[in-house]
This record gives structure tokens, C-alpha cells and sequence, in this order.
């Protein structure tokens, strides 16, 4: 059996949603301190649904193809959906990860948490928007 599924494959060669988004109303960073793999999260919501997002990976083959495989599953969805997402679900849309690297789909999951913690705290900023 391959390592890698061919969903993966074809995430980690054709990644969705790569790049930035410059007027984001959410950006969210996370690292792993193990690998030093980088994820950055950007989130443009309207109406508390999840209209654009867009990402950067500096990381492995399987952390591109699961920021690529979240950022798909997340777009469109109202940010009370996304909140759900796990690692689990991205593996699992991917037809699986190997074993040893798990911890690349559990960066995509604390990519869009650290994104949507920062959609909460600017809405707590700004007292214009509902
Ligand atoms: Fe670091 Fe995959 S090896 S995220």
C-alpha cells in the first residue's frame, strides 16, 4: 500500500486556497516546536460564516495537504461549524495520514482555532460590529 492516499497526493500537489488574504478579518499562527513546521490561517468572515480563507504553509508535504484539505472543509461554513473541525475529520477526508505524521493535521486544526480565537477577540474589540 502507498504511503500516501492519493487525496493526499493531490492536496500536497494542487494545495486549495493558498496565499494570503490582506484585509483578513481573522489571521491565525501556529508552529510545531517538534518538526519547526509553520501554519498560517487567514479568514475573511461575513454574517458569522467563513466566506474566504486562504493559507501558508512553511511545512511537510502532509501539512500542506492538510491545510489545503481544512481550508475547503471550513470555507462557506458558519464559524460555529468550523470551530468543530479536528484533525480527526481532515485525516479522515484525506483517506488517512501514516501514524508518525498525525501532528501535521493537528497544526491545520490549531491553525483555524488561532484564526477564529482572533476573529472573537477583534469582534470583542470593535464595538461596531455585532
Ligand atoms: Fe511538521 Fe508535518 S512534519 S507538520
Amino acid at each position: 500500500m502507498a504511503l500516501y492516499s492519493e487525496k493526499v497526493m493531490d492536496h500536497f500537489l494542487h494545495p486549495r486556497n493558498v496565499g494570503v488574504i490582506e484585509d483578513a478579518d481573522a489571521v491565525g499562527e501556529v508552529g510545531n516546536a517538534k518538526c519547526g513546521d509553520i501554519m498560517k490561517m487567514y479568514l475573511k468572515i461575513e454574517d458569522d460564516t467563513i466566506r474566504d480563507v486562504k493559507f501558508e504553509t512553511f511545512g511537510c508535504g502532509s501539512a500542506i495537504a492538510s491545510s489545503s484539505m481544512a481550508t475547503e472543509m471550513i470555507k462557506g461554513k458558519p464559524v460555529s461549524e468550523a470551530m468543530k473541525l479536528t484533525n480527526k475529520a481532515v485525516t479522515e477526508a484525506l483517506d488517512g495520514l501514516p501514524a508518525h505524521k498525525i501532528h501535521c493535521s493537528v497544526l491545520a486544526e490549531e491553525a483555524i482555532q488561532s484564526a477564529l480565537e482572533d476573529y472573537r477577540r477583534r469582534q470583542g474589540q470593535s464595538g461596531e460590529k455585532q
